[in-house]
């Protein structure tokens, strides 16, 4: 997969691009990632990539000019793209749609900032993705966590004794605990299931440990159905 990130910050990047999985990805060649700086295209004196917006308001909104024109050169190659906007007013992020995404074949990640985009820049996007129900102070961090949660589902990015699927939300439920080496820690022991090599009693454990966890941290996950375990 292809992605370029369009961002006043392009700085914000290098180092979550080149580390573990991603890094790896890069490598070998499953991931193509790049920045490109969209105060680079602005026409003005003072470089400045924000104005204030008409109406009145608190704060500086992103001017449609520069990105426009970043986002021409970027698709200047003539390969196809789905653009997305990163804002918290976006459609929310989930192990459904980042399944969704990581079969496409280029991705164009648009970093906002400031008060928000001209909204006209919507007329060359696709898409609007948000990561939560929160503010940050701009796209560059949720560009980074929507990189990383599509890249785990494109075949080889994870290792194979790695697997996207069997982990918390793949089936709706929190992830069951985990346990490694050494059994007693410090007086703490794993639980006995877990050591018997009983198969099928241990898969009955983790699906009531998955269930519990879920009640207890993330009850609307199981819905009605759900209400009486
Ligand atoms: N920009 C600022 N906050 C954001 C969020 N929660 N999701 C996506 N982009 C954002």
């Amino acid at each position: 997969m292809r992605i370029d990130i369009l961002t006043l910050f392009p700085e914000m990047f290098s180092g979550v691009l080149s580390a573990s999985m991603l890094g790896r990805a890069r490598e070998s060649g499953l991931l193509a990632v790049e920045t490109h700086d969209i105060r680079a295209f602005t026409q003005n004196k003072h470089n400045k990539a924000d104005d204030y917006p008409f109406g009145g308001g608190a704060g500086l909104v992103m001017m449609a000019q520069p990105i426009f024109d970043c986002m021409d050169r970027v698709l200047s190659d003539g390969m196809p793209a789905r653009r997305i906007l990163l804002t918290p007013r976006g459609r929310p992020l989930t192990t459904g749609l980042a399944r969704c995404l990581a079969r496409e074949r280029r991705l164009v990640l648009l970093c906002g900032h400031y008060e928000g985009v001209d909204e006209r820049v919507s007329a060359i996007l696709d898409d609007e993705i948000s990561i939560g129900d929160y503010v940050l102070t701009g796209g560059e961090l949720p560009a980074m966590v929507l990189i990383d949660c599509v890249s785990r589902f494109i075949p080889g990015v994870l290792g194979s004794a790695e697997s996207a699927e069997d982990e918390s939300f793949s089936e709706g439920l929190l992830e069951y605990p985990q346990y490694t080496r050494p059994a007693d820690f410090r007086g703490m022991q794993v639980p006995e299931v877990l050591l018997s090599g009983h198969h099928k009693n241990i898969e009955a454990w983790r699906r009531q440990q998955a269930l519990e966890k879920t009640r207890r941290m993330r009850p609307e996950l199981l819905g009605n159905h759900g209400k009486n375990l």
